[in-house]
């Protein structure tokens, strides 16, 4: 049988510290019912002697909340435990979590004190606590960059005192993993009563390792963990509770477990990110926007073949709906196929092909090719161009007005018009226009070299207007200027195909 790893969540206390992610209480409130929901052990509500806001958040997510035990955060300081208290009246389950820093730094530098003094206050804050309350934990703040003697000293001092979990705060995010972890052994090994009382992992992420941290001190006999959804927290944050959850159901060989609805990871992680106004980076493990997807074609082949060759999660147990096969130039045939069909094509090996050509010529252009973008392509692939350039000549150079005269065949009728313009590819494209009787606005115009270094095909990319709608061209060719005038019917052609052509019907040049 598994050890039971219990989640101290502090995401609206630790989480809450970073400025700009103040929340109501309100948005407390519907935090901490999801926190429940999540299936969440601890919830720190608060630092109610904080702010008369904080207080009575913490009161009212005690009010709101049956199961998680709801913990209460104070210095060591008498009045910080009374206002904790009175805050904690209404909870059901409760604790009062109060401490003192254990590192010379805090020591000498912030309290202007000794060892033994400090001890003293930790153990007297212990005992004005329970009091109050038979569940008191005690953090030993920048244990991280503690004196182990004179920790495990502390530490089994305030076991003595009735502490029931011991917290062993990387306050600064220092450690590595390995001192970590052997910080936590050398406790289990050196505090006599350490079976007393919990030991809690409370690390931050200041070089990216509070993560790796807080399993080290699992390994070697935490067995509660203070992490935040998302990660957020002072500075470079705390350790992320989502991937705690997810390395444990992982890593089986840990032979820990949590309680946590994992399903439910995804929507808590959301609502997070949008109430603390602190957006998910998209490459974050667990839940960030790219952790399931895939986009090089040899990944996608491989996922679509079968998910673990390159997925340890399935996105369904965070409450992902699905992994995602983003495609974009680098995605392969296995790529595009799987996602026609997704949009109820079914092609053909050989058509198949054909269409990855066409596709690639559109998604050089493209960060990411949209379900839009692929209909298009297929109507195109099974349509033929409805207008189509026969000609094209222009006349340009100084001081003469650029002339361009357009041939163009519409449903395999041949219509030719010529226009001025103040460039070849303006004179060119009017004279479109006015074959076609329309008028389309260029929003975006850009010419690129095909491929880097001296290629002699130019490809342009086009967006233009019509109807409030946008449309994209692509064309390509050794002239930039017929390489406009493909992209711009490009574009055109969506038109016709796409929309019902009511413009283009309604135009007695363009019979349907
Ligand atoms: O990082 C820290 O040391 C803390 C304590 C107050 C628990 O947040
Ligand atoms: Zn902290």
């Amino acid at each position: 049988m598994s050890d039971k790893v219990f989640i101290f969540d502090t995401t609206l206390r630790d989480g809450e510290q970073v400025p700009g992610c103040q929340l109501s209480c309100t948005e407390k409130l519907t935090i901490a019912r999801q926190l429940e929901l999540l299936g969440v052990d601890v919830i720190e509500a608060g630092f109610p002697i904080s702010s008369p806001e904080d207080f009575r958040s913490v009161e009212a997510i005690c009010k709101a909340i049956n199961d998680p035990v709801i913990c209460a955060l104070t210095r060591a300081v008498e009045k910080d435990i009374d206002v904790a208290a009175e805050a904690l009246k209404y909870a059901k389950r409760k604790r009062i979590h109060t401490g003192i820093g254990v590192s010379d730094y805090h020591i000498l530098s912030k309290f202007k004190s000794n060892r033994a003094a400090v001890l003293e206050r930790g153990v007297a804050a212990v005992k004005y606590a329970k009091r109050y309350v038979e569940d008191v934990e005690f953090y030993a703040e920048d244990a991280g960059r503690a004196d182990n003697a004179f920790l495990a000293e502390m530490i089994e001092a305030v076991i003595r005192a009735g502490a029931t979990v011991v917290n062993i705060p990387d306050t600064t995010g220092y450690c590595l993993p390995a001192q970590y972890g052997a910080k936590i052994k050398y406790l289990m090994e050196h505090v006599s009563n350490i079976d007393q009382a919990i030991i809690s992992c409370h690390c931050h992420n200041d070089l990216g390792m509070a993560t790796a941290n807080t399993i080290a001190g699992i390994a070697n006999g935490a067995r509660q963990v203070e992490v935040t959804m998302n990660g957020i927290g002072e500075r470079a944050g705390n350790t992320s509770l989502e991937e705690i959850a997810m390395i444990l159901k992982t890593h089986q060989s840990l032979n820990c477990h949590t309680e946590i609805k994992t399903k439910r990871i995804f929507v808590l992680s959301t609502l997070v990110a949008k109430m603390m106004n602190m957006p998910v980076q998209a490459n974050k493990a667990i839940v960030g926007r790219n952790a399931f997807a895939h986009s090089s074609g040899i990944h996608q082949d491989g996922v679509l073949k079968n998910r673990e060759n390159y997925e340890i999660i399935a996105p369904e147990d965070v409450g992902i709906a699905q992994s995602s096969i983003v495609l974009t130039s680098r995605s392969g045939k296995a790529a595009l196929r799987y996602h026609l069909e997704r949009l109820g094509f079914t092609p053909a090996t050989k058509d198949l092909a054909k269409i990855y050509q066409k596709f690639l010529l559109v998604a050089d252009g493209k960060k990411e090719m949209t379900d839009d973008d692929l209909m298009v392509l297929m109507n195109q692939a099974v349509k033929e161009d409805r207008v189509k350039l026969e000609r094209l000549q222009v006349v340009c150079g100084q001081p003469l007005h650029p002339v361009a005269t357009v041939e163009l065949s519409i449903d395999g009728k041949i219509e030719r018009a010529c226009a001025t313009g103040n460039g070849p590819v303006n004179a060119a494209l009017l004279a479109v226009d006015s074959i076609l009787g329309l008028k389309f606005e260029l929003e975006e115009y850009l010419v690129q070299a095909m491929a880097n270094g001296s290629s002699d095909e130019g490809k342009v990319n086009m967006r233009i207007l019509y109807e409030k709608g946008q449309y994209h061209g692509f064309g390509v060719d050794k002239d930039i200027v017929l390489a406009s005038v493909k992209a711009y019917l490009h574009a055109v052609n969506k038109i016709a195909i796409i929309k019902a052509p009511k413009a283009l019907t309604a135009n007695k040049k363009i019979a349907v």
